[in-house]
């Protein structure tokens, strides 16, 4: 029997991809920068199966170009590149990689939040650049930052993420509060409406899908609301937030400071204005960058595309209905 072609859009860590061209005809993206849609296209043209990144768009142009296209599995949690609706059309299910990744972006918002609470690139730019002199060895009030236990941390989100970071910050004696368009409850976390987390939190982080309803979340009138020694971090995604609002925000002194690892249009531009602004921390979308995390991502992606390819119900399958 013949075996389906599948196209993957890049190569991914561990071994993922052996397995799958074990049991298909696989064709692997092979130029150093991701394949632009028509490359994509030109790939996909006489494709059963697509893995893709969070880096493709997939859309209904795209399945016009690829007519045999049956299968496709993003090697992300995040489905936000994807047309959900061009895909029910053609009944095409999409697979996706929740819950392997929790750990890791959990690890790294809390790495955010040390890094600009304790200044960590200021105080390491301080040594590189030789201001670190015997005359300025140790002073009472150099590079001051602030603490973690106490602080009130406001989650926006309350999902697999969210909940991993409210436990390790329960580990660092913080008060924990939280928003859910769900409402959802969670353990050591005290539920408040969006307007009171926002009023309340020292540090505010974001931890939603990216869909029509939460885009822009953090707009104008959000830092209106918050206080003025609060920081924003955000590991989820970057147009939960209203990035021209935030550089205002920053400039008037309405929030104190914002880390960032995802931005509205990626790869954020070196002469973007945020990235002059002093308070403001940023590091480019690495949430589930270990090499744990994405190799398991990758045999997720994998055994979703596989279960698909044989018309199985995929493990984890972002839009089920497609089954119905
Ligand atoms: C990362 O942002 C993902 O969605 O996997």
């Amino acid at each position: 029997m013949q075996r389906p072609r599948v196209f993957a859009s890049r190569p991914l860590p561990g071994s993922a991809l052996q397995r799958l061209g074990a049991e298909v005809e696989l064709q692997v993206w092979e130029g150093s920068r991701p394949p632009t849609p028509a490359e994509l296209a030109q790939a996909c043209a006489d494709c059963e199966g697509l893995l893709c990144l969070l880096t493709d768009r997939i859309d209904q142009s795209l399945l016009d170009a690829a007519p045999s296209l049956r299968v496709i599995s993003s090697c992300s949690v995040g489905v936000d590149h994807v047309d959900l609706s061009a895909l029910a059309d053609r009944r095409i299910p999409l697979g996706h990689t929740p819950h392997v990744l929790t750990d890791a972006t959990a690890d790294l918002t809390l790495a955010l939040m040390l890094a600009a609470c304790r200044r960590l690139p200021e105080a390491e730019a301080f040594v590189r650049s030789g201001q670190w002199t015997p005359e300025r060895r140790w002073e009472p009030d150099m590079l001051l930052g602030r603490e973690l236990r106490d602080a009130t941390l406001g989650l926006i989100g309350l999902g697999p993420i969210g909940q991993a970071v409210a436990r390790r910050a329960q580990g660092f004696g913080m008060r924990i509060l939280g928003w859910t368009p769900s409402g959802r409850k969670v353990a050591g976390v005290e539920n408040r409406s969006l307007e009171e987390l926002l009023a309340e939190a020292d540090i505010l982080s974001l931890h939603l899908a990216l869909t029509p309803e939460t885009r822009h979340v953090i707009h104008a009138d959000t830092f209106q609301r918050m206080r003025p020694e609060a920081l924003l971090i955000n590991t989820a995604r970057g147009p939960l937030v209203d990035e021209a609002a935030l550089l205002q925000a920053l400039n008037s002194g309405q929030i104190a400071g914002a880390a960032l690892d995802v931005f509205e249009a990626e790869p954020i531009g070196a002469d973007h204005p945020l990235l002059q602004h002093p308070r403001v921390l940023v590091a480019p979308h690495i949430g589930s960058a270990t090499a744990s995390t994405r190799a398991r991502m990758a045999d997720m992606a994998v055994d979703n595309l596989l279960a698909g390819l044989r018309a199985e119900p995929m493990p984890h399958c972002a839009n089920p209905g497609a089954w119905a």
